[in-house]
């Protein structure tokens, strides 16, 4: 009896396992959450591979002079060409520092424009500027650009540029209409690790790009205090979700060459109960952090037209180490920057110039510090192979940011498409809103809008333009 009992129990389980429920065969597939996308204006066109006339000289006004801005005012003191015409921030005493970084490298004193929230809006109506730069607060990134390029002004705006999707879609319009250049300044893709790494994904060396990772952890404590008006702090109060995703995203979407033949379609977030921050709130500032939303640790999982993944983190607010992730998965090889920093790659994928004993690599342990220095030289990127003494001086994160001001400038000055143009701006900062999107939703999928309204796949491949 005992063992008819059992049989019959056992039937029971295998037959409930083998078919599903009524409820499972029911459930539909999930499709992802849409957001509109407007209709592109009449008459409007893409600015993908954008080019406008050689200048000469680039004429230059600087807003938002604060931890960020300065270091781009002395960095463009190195540049040729250019012209330092304006600078303005709401702080008199900020515009005035700046001066005498011009004054020291011996170089005319510039307009200051001061004392007023709006007072940049008299250097974008100047005739005599050709590009604004911004480096401000989040929230006024935006309504600035926007301004600058009716006043037919190019841009370039420190990250991330937009905060929303009205936001994003207002500057893509805005973009198309002028045909005015718009460049978000992410320095991370000019990084010496990731582009060397984006040379060696684009000669094969890694087989098929098939996921890539990147993130920006970065504990901030000992920031909050410094910015204007406390801008950041409140900014991670108010707002759940990857809000500074261009770092990690950057690198990742160059490697995938998106909108550049291929695009994502939807993502899905998840984050953890914010802790650190409020806790500073209450105990270090005495302050009140109920309804704090940034969650203190966001993941962000992204799947593209052509099945490639990327996985993207954001979290300031435990204590770790500082990672940007970086990693590169292919067919044939693999490349990762945090904590480790190295190449893992099949045999095949290194010649006998590099190492005598190739045939003995695999993919199994990172190649030796030899290998990797070898292989560092043998694809140096011709933009670090030019500019990475230079770079090193002239510093700014290691080098990378005066690499990002020396392309903006070199490719206005040849008339040719700038490295990043308003689609990757868009889908760099699109994570902010989608990511909130996806997590006051339980994490359900939420699709990545095609920014480019339908020409993703008319650019083969994403390369870097030169001068011939
Ligand atoms: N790429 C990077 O590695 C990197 C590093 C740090 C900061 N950033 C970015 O740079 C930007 C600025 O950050 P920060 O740390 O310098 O902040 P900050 O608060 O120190 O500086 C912002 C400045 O903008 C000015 N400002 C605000 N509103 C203005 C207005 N209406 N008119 C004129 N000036 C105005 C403020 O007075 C302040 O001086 C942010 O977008 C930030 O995310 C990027």
């Amino acid at each position: 009896m005992k063992k008819l009992i059992y049989s019959l129990c056992l039937f029971t389980l295998m037959f409930s396992i083998a078919l599903p429920s009524n409820a499972a065969k029911k459930a539909k597939k999930v499709m992802p959450i849409e957001t509109k996308v407007p209709v592109r204006p009449a008459g409007q066109k893409d600015v993908l591979g954008l080019t406008t006339p050689k200048m000469d000289v680039v004429r230059v006004g600087f807003i938002g002079l604060g931890m960020r801005g300065p270091g781009a005012v002395s960095r463009f003191t190195h540049l040729k060409g250019v012209e330092i015409k304006a600078l303005c921030d709401l702080h008199p005493e900020r515009v005035e520092n700046c001066q005498k970084i011009l004054q020291k490298a011996g170089l005319p004193e510039a307009t200051g424009y001061s004392g007023s929230e709006d007072a940049w809006k008299k250097m974008c109506e100047r005739p005599d500027i050709d590009l604004i730069y911004i480096a401000t607060d989040w929230k006024n990134h935006a309504k600035m650009m926007i301004y600058a390029m009716e006043h037919g002004k190019h841009v370039a705006c420190e990250v991330p540029a937009a905060m929303t999707l009205d936001e994003i879609w207002a500057v893509v319009n805005t973009a198309e209409k002028t045909q005015k250049h718009c460049m978000q300044l992410e320095n991370c893709v000019y990084d010496f690790f990731e582009l060397t790494t984006l040379n060696m994904a684009q000669k094969g060396v890694f087989g098929d790009i098939l996921y890539a990772e990147g993130s920006y952890i970065h504990n901030l404590e000992e920031f909050w205090g410094e910015y204007n008006a406390d801008w950041r702090l409140k900014y991670n109060k108010e707002h759940r979700g990857d809000i500074y995703a261009t770092h990690g995203m950057g690198p990742a979407c160059q490697l995938l060459d998106i909108h550049r033949g291929d695009k994502m379609n939807y993502l899905v977030a998840m984050d953890s109960e914010p802790v650190s921050i409020p806790n500073y709130i209450k105990n270090v500032r005495k302050e009140d952090s109920t309804g704090f939303k940034n969650g203190q640790h966001t993941m962000t999982m992204i799947r593209t037209e052509k099945g490639k993944t990327i996985h993207i983190q954001h979290d300031v607010a435990s204590p770790r180490p500082y990672s940007r992730m970086y990693q590169c998965t292919g067919t044939k090889g693999f490349a990762n920057k945090y904590p480790v920093e190295g190449y893992a790659l099949q045999g095949s994928q290194v010649d006998a110039s590099i190492t005598p004993n190739h045939e003995n690599l695999n993919a199994h342990s990172y190649v030796s510090d030899e290998i990797k220095d070898a292989l560092m030289k043998k694809y140096k990127h011709p933009i670090h192979v030019e500019l990475e003494e230079t770079a090193k001086k002239v510093g700014g994160h290691g080098g990378m940011d005066f690499i990002m001001d020396y392309r903006l400038i070199y490719c206005l000055q040849n008339g040719l498409p700038l490295d990043m143009d308003v689609y990757d701006l868009a889908e760099w900062c699109c994570l902010a809103p989608l990511t909130s999107i996806s997590l006051e939703n339980n994490s359900a999928p939420v699709a990545v809008p095609d920014f480019t309204r339908g020409n993703w796949n008319k650019v083969k491949g994403f390369r870097h333009a030169f001068a011939k």
